[in-house]
């Protein structure tokens, strides 16, 4: 039976883009599981704005709450209902058929049974992000000119917010003795510090220092100096007309062999080649 209304079975979303909110009561007309066993022809993305919701049954039943965020992918099951023991589910809901440069924003870090799931979001970026549904809603069934063009755009908005808080997008802070050890290189990256002074500065043992760096900065300190050395080098050979060997020693390495060999891992060329290619 086909319908008008979105939020009753055999509506058909033919459509790129149909936005609504889905006030479930307990008791009334719209509370049923929604089940659509083979997925959809498009994506949803689904928010919890009120109450709580069902997801799924058996061993992978979950719960969302308001803040929650749902994402599915076309052919992801759809099956969810109003909590059993709450009073109602109010959740805010974009159906869309996604443009192809949208697909690295349309995949989550958590998933379950196909469906990509957000939770535990601060109260500022929840209200952000549930103003978003809002705006596309009223958006795309408004009468203004170009409202399907504006509603599309703040949904690449609604879903690239959602990307950026993925955990493992947000760029985690780094640790503050790593801040002291690169500030102590920098200051002496001519120097030929050691691992052990480096760590009385920051008040790690050498050992542990080594392995934090390295967990955070995915490289090891000499690799780390090596790079900033070199970046160094490179300024200065473009920079100024110093020889070369007087270069390796401004940048801390008195070996002016050593000096061109690590320049030539690290550059792919000698500091010569290098200085004659960019000047
Ligand atoms: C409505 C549901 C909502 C969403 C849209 C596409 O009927 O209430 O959760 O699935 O359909």
């Amino acid at each position: 039976m086909q319908t008008t209304d979105p939020l009753k079975p055999g509506y058909n979303f033919d459509a790129h883009l149909v936005a609504g909110l889905t006030p479930i009561i307990e008791g009334d007309e719209l509370d049923y599981t929604i089940d659509r066993p083979g997925g959809m022809k498009g994506y949803i993305i689904n928010i919890t704005s009120k109450g709580e919701g069902t997801i799924f049954c058996g061993e992978q039943m979950f719960h969302v709450k308001p803040g929650d965020l749902l994402l599915f992918p076309p052919s992801a099951n759809h099956f969810y209902h109003r909590k059993t023991d709450s009073a109602s589910w109010f959740h805010r809901w974009v159906y869309f058929r996604p443009r192809a440069f949208w697909n690295d924003w349309l995949s989550w870090q958590e998933e379950r049974n196909g469906v990509f799931l957000t939770q535990g979001l601060d109260a500022q970026t929840i209200e952000h992000i549930e103003n978003l549904f809002v705006d596309i809603e009223y958006t795309a069934k408004s009468d203004m000119p170009y409202r399907d063009d504006l509603a599309i755009n703040l949904l690449e908005q609604l879903l690239i917010r959602c990307k950026t808080v993925q955990p493992d997008v947000v760029s985690k802070p780094l640790d503050p003795r790593i801040i002291q050890a690169i500030n102590y290189m920098t200051q002496n990256l001519n120097q030929d510090f050691t691992l052990e002074e480096i760590a009385a500065h920051t008040c790690l043992s050498p050992s542990r220092l080594g392995h934090l760096f390295r967990d955070e900065m995915k490289m090891t300190i000499t690799q780390w100096r090596d790079d900033q050395r070199i970046s160094r080098a490179k300024q200065l050979l473009v920079t100024t007309h110093y020889s070369v060997n007087h270069i390796g020693r401004i940048v801390g390495y008195s070996d002016p062999l050593y000096f061109s060999r690590v320049f030539k891992r690290k550059a792919g060329v000698s500091p010569k080649m290098y200085r004659e290619q960019i000047t």
